[in-house]
């Protein structure tokens, strides 16, 4: 189906076919997960991560699925939990387009996306919607805060508690956005100082539930570790790693398109980073690894270094919708290999 469906799609400008799919999805949420049918569930996939039940290590990342569209939905792809946003506390239209670009031979995207969103009141009303229709999905879903590009990065702490406590009552976990290259500072507040002052109102208004700290894969360790101290002394529940790049590993560069990079040529920079997390964190709180996760091997060697779980968002666009189910497959013979030995 797919084999069909990509190239079709794929002629299409990038983010028309990402609005296209979308809109479907969202439109004719019943149909699209009859069509798809329930994933099968691996009840040794199952775990709990930072507290959350969580159906499967394999999540869906941010930034696909921004205003929550089509939560109801994902879970028939196989994903453990999901995240919803980026979303800010005003609506926003984003950067002009184009700004969503592929990299076809090297499986990868560049996006320079700009937070469009429909703002954190927009995406409560959603979930408070699917709530109170009780179409809440049975796993996980988060939400992805960041800051509103007319809020000068002075206030950004009040940016990120707007959206906190808008969404508190509906979301089961939080990610704090601070490492997304398209909105002009935002990755100076990833500094230990400048995260705390953010942190402080979140964790207020979250009142208990998850928070996650996204860090960017451009960061240099010793500033990054130290972030990672300032998220854990504040009492957050893990950390996400990694974002977009802003570098262009693998001859990527001759795209000359500014923006995120993701996708296949991000993986050793992610797994890179991933590892400096992992040891600095040293199991104090949940790490999920993001970044170029195209397989289970991928997934199985970031889970085999310590992650709790991993994300992906690129794969999922040049692979398939089946992506998912096939990679859980795996990943539950391996669980069964190591039981019988
Ligand atoms: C993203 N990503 C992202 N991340 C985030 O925290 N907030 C966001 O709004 C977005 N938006 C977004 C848009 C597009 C078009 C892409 C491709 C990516 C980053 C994403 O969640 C993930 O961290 C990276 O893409 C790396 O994972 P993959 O795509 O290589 O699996």
């Amino acid at each position: 189906m797919w084999s069909i469906l990509r190239p079709v799609l794929f002629r299409l400008d990038a983010e028309k076919a990402h609005r296209l799919t979308l809109g479907q999805l969202s439109r004719f949420p019943r149909l699209s997960a009859t069509v798809l049918g329930k994933a099968p569930v691996y009840p040794q996939l199952k775990r709990t991560m930072a507290g959350l039940p969580i159906a499967s290590p394999i999540g869906l990342a941010a930034g696909l699925d921004k205003d929550g569209e089509a939560i109801s939905v994902w879970p028939n792809l196989g994903f453990g939990f999901i995240e919803v946003g980026t979303v800010t506390a005003h609506p926003q239209k984003g950067n002009p387009q184009p700004r969503l670009f592929r990299l076809p031979q090297e499986k990868a995207l560049i996006n320079r996306m700009g937070f469009n969103n429909h703002g954190s009141e927009h995406l409560a009303q959603t979930l408070r919607n699917l709530h109170e229709s009780n179409r809440w999905p049975t796993i996980p879903v988060g939400a992805n805060i960041g800051k509103s590009k007319i809020t000068p990065l002075e206030e950004a702490p009040w940016d990120y508690k707007v959206s906190t406590e808008r969404l508190q009552p509906f979301v089961d976990y939080f990610t704090v956005n601070v490492s997304s290259p398209n909105t002009p500072g935002l990755r100076t507040l990833q500094s230990a100082d400048k995260l705390k002052l953010i942190l402080e109102p979140v964790m207020r208004e979250a009142k208990g539930k998850p928070v996650f700290v996204k860090f960017a894969p451009d960061m240099h360790a010793a500033d990054l570790c130290e972030a990672i101290d300032a998220t854990i002394d504040m009492g957050c529940s893990g950390i996400i790693a990694t974002n977009t790049t802003n570098t262009r590993p693998q001859n990527t560069d001759r795209l000359q398109e500014s923006g995120g990079l993701s996708g296949a040529p991000l993986w050793s920079l992610a797994q890179q980073q991933i590892q400096i997390v992992l040891n600095h964190v040293a199991q104090r709180v949940p790490v999920i690894g993001v970044g170029g996760v195209d397989s289970a091997d991928k997934a199985q060697l970031l889970l085999d270094m310590g992650c709790a779980a991993v994300q992906l968002y690129t794969a999922l666009i040049y692979r398939g919708p089946t992506l998912i189910r096939n990679m859980n497959r795996k990943l539950n013979q391996n669980q069964e290999r190591v039981a019988q030995t």
